[in-house]
């Protein structure tokens, strides 16, 4: 009985340990290796993703609108990334150009969500063109 009830606590004991070094590690992670660089984002999010929504053009079953529509929402995804990344992420600028970015894949996700084509040709020119631009104009180094 108390060779038993010992086990269950150095095993208990050691749970709790375990349940720790998971949390510390898992923090540190997150705030280091699991944070994506800007240049991953746009490259293997962003860059494809905005592809797929410009490239649209005769658009004719439901899977073609449904790869839209996960394209849309994934750069509204790599916008949330943005918006919390370490560095310029903090700057006004930077989330405004974010902002503007986020609204335009919301108008285009509206845009398909109607199936309207050329409602999501316009936001793709003339909302979601425009952010890429100016935080690139303001913060990609040359
Ligand atoms: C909020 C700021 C911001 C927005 C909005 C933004 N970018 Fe970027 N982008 C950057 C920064 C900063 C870099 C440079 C990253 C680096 O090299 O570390 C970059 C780099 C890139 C690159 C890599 C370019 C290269 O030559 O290395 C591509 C591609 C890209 N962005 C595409 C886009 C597209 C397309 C959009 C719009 C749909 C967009 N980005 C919107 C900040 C932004």
């Amino acid at each position: 009985m108390f060779q038993l009830r010992k086990k269950f606590t150095a095993n208990r004991l050691r749970g709790v340990l375990m349940f720790g070094t998971v949390l510390l590690i898992s923090s540190s992670y997150s705030q280091n290796e699991g944070q994506l660089t800007v240049d991953q984002i746009m490259k293997a999010i962003i860059a494809p993703m905005t592809s797929t929504i410009w490239g649209a053009y005769d658009i004719q079953t439901d899977v073609q609108w449904k790869e839209l529509e996960n394209a849309a929402i994934t750069v509204i995804a790599a916008g949330n990334l943005l918006d919390t990344n370490e560095g310029d992420a903090a700057n006004a600028d930077w989330q405004e150009y974010n902002q503007q970015m986020i609204a335009a894949a919301r108008s285009a996700l509206k845009a398909i969500g109607k199936q309207d084509e050329e409602a999501l040709f316009n936001a793709g020119n003339d909302q979601l063109y425009p952010p890429c631009e100016g935080c690139h104009q303001k913060y990609m180094s040359q």
